[in-house]
């Protein structure tokens, strides 16, 4: 059995850096490690709808934008195939039949889909759709038999949704058809949850805290100089604080070993800042100019990557398109697969029509 990865995102914005530290960079490791003998990326439109379904518009515009983040991140497509969730229609037809496996009670303990039920006020008018789109995320990981998923924290109580599935799925039809996935999460604990630049739990598109990877040098300047660090570091001799100080969280998601060398020779690493910033005679202003360069020395190959795919779009709908037509052929070969596990392969079933033949025979000797 070959080392199979899937992952994705729903189409609902632009890719922000709280998404690269927190599943893309390392989705490109693993992709340029070499390790892996077949790479699915999906951009999940069909789950994007189940809390979108009245405005397909967002969706649509915003494939394109995702398939740039992906690319210009480097995500290689001659090393993994991009595609579209909805034009691979065996990952819905796989899900009508898990969501047989999973109870209502089940779905109600998700810990994420509650959370996001809860922000979302949703209260009577939740779309089952949305309320069962974990069932449709294990079909997304099952369907190509993916054993590694790298994703952000708050997706794991998916992969775990998905091993309860896959384990229903062996002991009433038969094992050796799924594959139990793991998650991969940064080991980084700071790249887990990167806060929204106003020191808000979670960047997000509507509060408009978030840093994007498309977003220009000047954008990035202005951003990071109007974070928030700590409101009771006002002196440059005030002791500052560093935990929910918003820059010291950045920096430890992206600070590099030879970053001090480079851009702060006057420290040898981040816990030197750190002290010196906890005994106060550090200013934001310093730390900030230190954490821009960081990030632009990160942001700027992305940029330059994005501007050349951006001149040949329709060349990103044909990596699309590609990417999607081997996730079908796959799709279908599980698909296959599974139908003749449960048995529900009724024209390739000689053995049963020719049971039934001789049974409705007796019936009339
Ligand atoms: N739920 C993921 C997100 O919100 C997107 C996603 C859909 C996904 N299907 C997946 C991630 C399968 C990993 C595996 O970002």
């Amino acid at each position: 059995m070959g080392k199979i990865i899937l992952t994705g995102d729903r189409p609902t914005g632009r890719l922000h850096i709280g998404h690269y530290v927190g599943s893309l960079r390392e989705r490109v490791a693993l992709q340029n490690s070499g390790k892996f003998d077949e790479i699915f990326i999906m951009i999940a439109d069909a789950q994007a709808l189940t809390d979108n379904a009245d405005n397909p518009e967002k969706i649509r515009e915003n494939i394109i934008e995702v398939a740039l983040d992906y690319l210009s991140a480097g995500l290689d497509p001659d090393k993994c195939h991009i595609f579209i969730q909805s034009q691979v229609s065996e990952l819905t037809e796989l899900s009508f039949y898990y969501m047989n496996l999973v109870t209502v009670a089940r779905l109600q303990r998700n810990p994420t889909v509650k959370a996001e039920i809860a922000q979302k006020n949703f209260e009577l008018s939740l779309p089952v759709g949305f309320f069962t789109y974990p069932i449709s995320q294990a079909a997304d990981i099952t369907l190509f038999k993916a054993d590694t998923v790298p994703v952000g924290e708050d997706q794991l109580p998916m992969i775990e949704q998905t091993r309860e599935i896959v384990r229903s799925f062996g002991n009433i039809y038969g094992e050796g058809i799924l594959v139990e996935p793991e998650a991969l999460i940064p080991k980084n604990k700071a790249c887990h949850r990167l806060p929204g630049t106003d020191g808000k739990a979670k960047m997000s598109k509507s509060i408009g805290n978030c840093i994007y990877l498309s977003d220009s040098s000047e954008e990035v300047k202005t951003k990071v100089m109007s974070m928030y660090t700590d409101p009771d570091h006002i002196k440059v001799e005030d002791p500052g604080k560093i935990e929910g100080n918003t820059v010291f969280t950045y920096l430890d998601a992206f600070v590099k070993e030879d970053s001090f060398e480079k851009y702060l020779p006057e420290y040898n690493n981040l816990d030197e800042l750190k002290d010196h910033y906890r005994r106060g005679g550090l200013g934001d202003v310093k730390v900030k100019k230190f954490l821009i360069k960081v990030l632009e020395e990160e942001l700027t190959p992305i940029r330059a990557r994005r501007a050349e795919y951006e001149k040949d779009i329709r060349k990103v709908y044909k990596i699309l398109e590609d990417g999607t037509a081997r996730a079908r052929e796959v799709g279908m070969k599980t698909i296959a697969e599974v139908k003749h596990a449960m048995r529900i392969d009724y024209f390739e079933d000689t053995e049963l029509i020719e049971s039934q033949v001789q049974k409705f025979k007796a019936k009339h000797e």
